[in-house]
């Protein structure tokens, strides 16, 4: 009875936060009929299709276990989906994962084209910045920490880009363990733990919350691929609105090939566990992140 009271207290939760990141991302991007027409339709094309909002939705929460939910924070928040949804176009282009489907559509370069799919990608970072360097309730050294935070997130060491440049070479490459770590912790887990630290930063956290919510970050960062690669290799193209099986076929290094799925279950596991224990200085502000992780861990899609 605890459990269904909660899990119906968090999807309230999450159905209102992705509202107003849905509204928030509706005010930063140019609308469709803004010239030129086919760039802002095709960046409103992938990012209204329906993502989770893992990522505003972790900077939020971790916003709140630092002080009352800081005015503004969600202009912070959204900064994470452009980034992410940039990278998940670009993912899917024929040059790296060659994808048809995401979120339950057709790729953005299925429909509007390799070039625009491509300047989409581009333009949603770009505005990223836009966004932060634009930032109402906040110092100008608080913005220019956020850009920090953020465009080492998404680079090339230990980043992002990094971590998609290691996947593509990996396909050649011998699945070391020491290897599959890396790559999921940059590929992934960078952009979840700066979304975790951003939330923090904006909120004003003392270095020691930082550090505890930075671990607890790294934790479901790393759980959230390895789960990704789970989901890969048991769901259905359907339930995850895109592509299953793809890992196996494109011999990428993932969890499952490298320990198969029973101990890819247990280490998600752990890093679920561990992301608790690094949130024990919390009071109960830190709630919504615990429940955060268990559904990363938890999630079937
Ligand atoms: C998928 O991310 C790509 C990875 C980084 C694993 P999500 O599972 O967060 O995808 P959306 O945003 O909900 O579509
Ligand atoms: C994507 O990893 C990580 C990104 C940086 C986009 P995957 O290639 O496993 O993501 P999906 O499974 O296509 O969503
Ligand atoms: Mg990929
Ligand atoms: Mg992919
Ligand atoms: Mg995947």
């Amino acid at each position: 009875m605890r459990a269904q009271t909660e899990a119906a207290s968090l999807n309230h939760y999450l159905a209102d936060l992705q509202e107003t990141i849905d509204a928030t991302l509706g005010h930063w991007v140019p609308a469709s009929d803004a010239e030129p027409h086919s760039i802002h339709a095709a960046m409103r094309y992938s990012l209204f299709a329906g993502g989770k909002r893992i990522r505003p939705v972790l900077a939020m929460a971790a916003a709140q276990a630092v002080s009352d939910v800081p005015a503004g924070v969600e202009n912070a928040a959204v900064t994470l989906e452009l980034i992410h949804t940039y990278s998940l176009i670009h993912d899917d282009l024929p040059a790296l994962d060659n994808d048809d489907l995401r979120r339950g559509r057709p790729t953005c370069h299925k429909v509007y084209g390799e070039a625009m799919a491509i300047l989409a990608g581009d333009a949603l970072l770009t505005l990223a910045f836009e966004v932060l360097s634009r930032l109402p309730h906040v110092t100008a050294e608080v913005r220019v920490r956020l850009i920090e935070e953020l465009a080492r997130a998404a680079g090339t060491v230990g980043g992002m880009i990094g971590g998609q440049v290691n996947d593509i070479e990996g396909e050649r490459k011998m699945p070391t363990a020491r290897l599959l770590e890396s790559i999921h912790r940059a590929k992934t887990g960078a952009l979840i733990r700066a979304s975790v630290r951003m939330g923090a930063l904006y909120a004003g956290a003392t270095e020691e919350e930082l550090a505890g919510l930075t671990k607890y970050g790294e934790h479901i960062g790393l759980a959230f691929q390895i789960v990704d690669d789970i989901l890969d290799v048991e769901e259905s193209s359907e339930a995850l609105g895109k592509t299953a099986g793809k890992d196996q076929a494109q011999q990428k290094i993932t969890f499952p090939a490298v320990y198969g799925l029973e101990r890819s279950r247990e280490m998600a596991e752990e890093e679920r566990v561990n992301a608790h224990l690094a949130l024990r200085p919390f009071d109960d502000r830190a709630q919504r992140l615990r429940q955060l992780a268990d559904l990363v861990v938890h999630r079937k899609a």
